[in-house]
């Protein structure tokens, strides 16, 4: 494997994007782990992913023309079917096996396309991790979507740090520095794939963002958090917000507002990331400005870590050498990355294992 290869995880679902960035035939030209691709429906309805340079001189498969399932390159119109194989060259009638693309699995799973960009054999769609309030009437949100120049595990330590709610997200999903000095995680679950982390605050006023979407501003409530951070870069996060006192934290769930959250990182390159995010709600759904005013409130917030996550990227890239160091809040996000090295440790030493026999 190359060095490049071995910067991130390949044996896994990532999500390519939001099935609305699909409509109406467009072709949507996205690089995912340095391999540009082109992701598009074909007339029949089903999702597609090849490779976005054409086998014959490298043009952009993205510029192309869709045909029923397939793809014409607009350059010379070679045109390529759902599995990348070349199927016409005009004005020659022979096609020389090697004229074709690379094909990735895709799979589209409430409104989210996944790809796999790793050994198609290995491409189990039992294996993609669902998240149940996207296609639960019961849950209302919209997609979202965020483009980061950095490095995705900046974006997961983020995701992975309550703390820096308090001084990034003071006015916006925070509501104040005390969030900080006076909470600690409950406790921090080591899983194999990944970590939970639940954290309550108690007799806390509601965060701006919540403020704007009720009537009761001005009650006190007891916060609940519970992340869970999975491989290569899936965050799910539970908030409950219950009125002060009335026992939630001993399952009393009277009153209580919930927010379900889902947040996915694709790794386009090494220092760039795409950002996927849908934050629902299960209150007030006939209401359709609360789910609005979320994903405003939300896209404040993800500005003022992308600003701060951008900034580190810059600093980190001028000093290759410098070496980050941790707190006893960071357990999680350490733990996080530990277990992503160690599987790409793994995937890497099983492909080299391959490789020799499947050459020879
Ligand atoms: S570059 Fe695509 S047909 Fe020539
Ligand atoms: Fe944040």
């Amino acid at each position: 494997m190359s060095d490049t290869e071995k910067l991130f995880l390949w044996n896994c679902w990532y999500v390519a994007a939001w099935d609305h960035e699909l409509l109406d035939g467009k072709k949507l030209a996205r690089t995912i782990l340095e391999k540009p691709v082109v992701v598009f429906q074909g007339e029949s309805g089903k999702y597609i992913a090849l490779d976005d340079r054409c086998c014959h001189r490298g043009a952009p498969l993205s510029m192309g023309r869709v045909e029923q399932d397939c793809i014409r390159c607009m350059y010379h119109g070679m045109k390529f079917d759902s599995d990348g194989i070349c199927v016409q060259i005009p004005g020659q009638d022979r096609i020389p096996k090697t004229m074709r693309v690379r094909s990735y699995p895709i799979e589209e799973r409430d409104h989210l396309i996944w790809i796999w960009m790793g050994d198609p054999a290995l491409a189990d769609p039992d294996l993609i991790i669902d998240y149940e309030p996207l296609g639960d009437p019961g849950w209302r949100g919209l997609p979202a979507y965020l483009h980061y120049d950095a490095n995705w595990l900046l974006i997961v330590d983020n995701l992975s740090d309550f703390a820096h709610l308090a001084f990034v997200h003071t006015n916006t999903l925070g509501g104040s520095e005390e969030y900080a000095y006076t909470t600690k995680p409950v406790e921090i679950e080591r899983l194999e794939n990944g970590f939970r982390v639940e954290r309550w605050h108690m007799n806390a006023d509601s965060p701006p963002f919540h403020k704007k979407v009720i009537a009761d501003k001005d009650a006190k409530i007891d916060r609940r958090n519970i992340g869970h951070m999975q491989v290569p870069g899936i965050f799910f996060l539970e908030s409950l917000f219950a009125p002060a006192g009335t026992g939630a934290e001993k399952g009393n769930l009277d009153g209580v507002r919930q927010y379900r959250n889902c947040q996915y990182m694709t790794p386009e390159t090494r220092r760039s990331t795409h950002f996927f995010w849908n934050y629902l709600h299960n209150f007030d759904l006939e209401n359709p400005n609360v789910a609005i005013s979320l994903k405003d409130s939300l896209f404040e917030g993800f500005y003022e870590d992308k600003e701060i996550i951008e900034a580190q990227q810059v600093l980190l890239d001028n000093d290759p050498g410098f070496r980050l160091r941790a707190l006893e809040a960071d357990v999680a996000l350490a733990h996080f990355r530990n277990v992503l090295k160690t599987k790409i440790k793994q995937e890497t030493a099983d492909i080299d294992r391959q490789r020799p026999a499947a050459v020879g």
